[in-house]
């Protein structure tokens, strides 16, 4: 197959509307599947290599598990212990990863990276999460709205916290699945210009956070210095005051709002504790689709 044929799920963007809620769907199923314990394994034989250039528990544990449960296999590789540590270029490394396995996928830092390697790869490649976006944890969020209160057309979803990766992701899913996004950040932590044009009527931006929280039916946040952001950890936590979402918060938003965060939290900065761990938290929900979600991910790029 010539390489520009290949789907490659980089952003969200890759999918159209319809494809995304179809992947909602079918993940809805898989779980169902999943749960009652059936044996369904169409990717028997096939492999999927994972790179990891930065930490991961979910990420990691979802795509093993998803490729074990289909009846495949899935390899973890990092820079440590590979040649990718010892420069050997993101091409070379493409084209022989992908000669071998059916699917790469890959966490990183910079986006061009990845956009780089999928141009020299003859295998579908994934985004894992890079500094830009993090569309898996996107398809994982989504299905649990769905699955919680049904479809997410016409709904306010409020972004509370950093203009980061996860936050493009949510403005992409915006778009797709038309809903109103407010974002609620700090002056100088907004999302990238060129994500917020491609959003355009569909997302707000402000610092009033308790605005922004009002007649809200999801509420979602993320961690003040996202990883490759650690030394600025201190400076985040002053900008940031003001923008943890409490149980005060939560009570100006619709009664039966829903709280997210794709983990891992820190209780106490970003969300209260009451917050994460009370009734209106899906947030263990969200972390177990993200198994199902890219099971129906895998499935869409590579059963025919
Ligand atoms: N939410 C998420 O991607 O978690 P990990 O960093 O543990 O993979
Ligand atoms: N914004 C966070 C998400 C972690 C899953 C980060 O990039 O570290």
């Amino acid at each position: 197959m010539n390489t520009k044929d290949i789907r490659h799920f980089l952003t969200l963007t890759d999918l159209s509307s319809m494809e995304f809620k179809q992947l909602i769907h079918r993940a809805i199923e898989l779980k169902a599947i999943q749960h009652r314990g059936e044996i369904f394994e169409p990717l028997k034989n096939k492999v999927l290599a994972m790179i990891f250039e930065k930490s991961s528990t979910r990420t990691r544990v979802s795509f093993e598990t998803g490729m074990a449960q289909f009846g495949g296999h899935a390899i973890f590789l990092s820079p440590r212990d590979t040649q990718l540590g010892r420069g050997e270029p993101i091409e070379d490394s493409a084209k022989v990863l992908s000669s071998m396995t059916d699917c790469l996928m890959v966490r990183t830092f910079e986006h061009e990276k990845i956009e780089l390697l999928a141009k020299h790869s003859s295998v579908p490649v994934i985004n894992g999460l890079t500094d830009d976006v993090h569309p898996c944890q996107l398809l994982a969020d989504m299905q649990t709205f769905f699955e919680q209160r049904g479809d997410i057309k016409g709904k306010t979803v409020t972004w509370v916290g950093d203009g980061n990766n996860m936050c493009h992701s949510y403005m992409h899913a915006a778009k797709l699945l038309d809903f109103k996004l407010n974002i609620a950040c700090p002056k100088g932590f907004e999302p990238e210009q060129v994500f917020i044009d491609e959003a355009d009527e569909h997302i707000s931006i402000t610092q009033d956070v308790p605005a922004a929280c009002s007649n809200s039916d999801l509420i979602v946040t993320d961690v003040w210095a996202s990883m490759g952001q650690e030394e600025e950890q201190k400076i985040r936590e002053q900008a940031f005051s003001g923008y943890q979402v409490t149980a005060e918060l939560m009570r100006l938003a619709n009664e039966d709002v829903l709280f997210m965060h794709c983990l891992p939290a820190h209780r106490g900065e970003e969300v209260s504790a009451d917050v994460i761990d009370g009734n209106q938290s899906v947030v263990w929900e969200e972390a177990e689709n993200r198994l199902h979600a890219q099971k129906a991910l895998l499935e869409f790029l590579l059963v025919a």
